[in-house]
């Protein structure tokens, strides 16, 4: 069996021999950010948008970087076998040789990437998606979620309140509007027209819901970014999660309730095939 090649610092090499030092800030004080970016068959789906927020995350932090990132991650997934992967990059601000709160330019970021096998939902096609149940729950995160950064607790907490109530998701809500899912946005159905929260610094502003609204606009699906309260949730016709890995998926039950028929429903099924489109598209090409 091959092992897993991993990225650190300028370097290709085994995972079990990559080092980052104790008193790096990242493992200290989780000051580092992150992109998950889904690879198929070799071939990276939305690497340019995945930069662009990664730039918006580094800039918030300040954390200067000049790396040559699609050279790296292209690389990292050939050494791994190609396929279908999804490709996870980290940087933090790196080694300050000991533990202290403050820092300065002469720190070097730690710069780290690794893939993960992942399934191909495009040929699992939609009968091969299964819907999900999500639980809504208080969002106790900070008000810059439009940084994409390691500090996840909250999100590894409220995923876990999901699963221990038998959901696969928890949606958050803060001051009766809901924000995102603990690793997912969020699109809701009401009459033909789609919602999803509007961008701020209280979600993130997903990859993959871009690229849904840009696919509505395209196919001329109505859609608003709108606050949305709960009761909008349990009003809606459809709701679906949608991120990098999973693209657009069913959600069939909140809280315990289904949503309208309890069934994938029709925009849902829509929508997932213009992905699918636009993916063939991506294989053979044309995009
Ligand atoms: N998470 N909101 C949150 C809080 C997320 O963690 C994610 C993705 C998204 C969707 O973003 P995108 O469409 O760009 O993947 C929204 C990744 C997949 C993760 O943490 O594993």
């Amino acid at each position: 069996m091959s092992r897993e090649i991993v990225y650190l610092n300028g370097e290709f090499l085994p995972a079990d021999q990559a080092r980052i030092s104790v008193f790096d800030r990242g493992f200290l004080f989780g000051d580092s950010v992150y992109e998950v970016i889904p690879y198929y068959r070799g071939v990276s789906f939305r690497l340019e948008q995945h930069l662009k927020r990664l730039g918006h995350s580094l800039a918030a932090l300040r954390i200067p970087l000049a790396l040559d990132w699609p050279g790296v991650l292209n690389e990292l997934v050939a050494l791994n076998g190609g396929g279908n992967l999804s490709v996870y990059l980290q940087v933090t601000r790196g080694d300050a040789g000991r533990r202290t709160p403050v820092y300065d330019d002469s720190m070097h970021p730690t710069c780290f990437a690794c893939c993960n096998p992942i399934r191909d939902i495009y040929a699992a096609g939609p009968d091969g998606i299964e819907g999900i149940a999500v639980l809504v729950t208080a969002d106790l995160r900070w008000h810059r979620c439009d940084i994409k950064a390691n500090g996840l607790l909250p999100n590894i907490l409220v995923l876990q309140q999901a699963r221990e109530a038998g959901a696969q998701e928890a949606l958050m809500i803060r001051e009766g509007i809901l924000t995102e899912g603990g690793s997912s946005n969020l699109f809701l159905v009401k009459c033909g027209v789609l919602y999803t929260p509007k961008l701020s610094s209280e979600i993130l502003g997903g990859t993959t819901r871009e690229l849904v609204l840009e696919l509505a606009r395209e196919a001329g699906i109505p859609y608003q970014e709108t606050d949305l309260s709960y009761e909008n949730l349990l009003d809606a016709d459809e709701v679906w999660i949608s991120s990098s890995t999973r693209a657009v998926v069913p959600v069939l039950e909140v809280d315990g309730r289904p949503v309208g028929a309890g069934v994938k429903g029709p925009l849902w099924r829509r929508m997932f095939e213009l992905f699918s489109q636009f993916h063939h598209r991506l294989m053979t090409g044309e995009n």
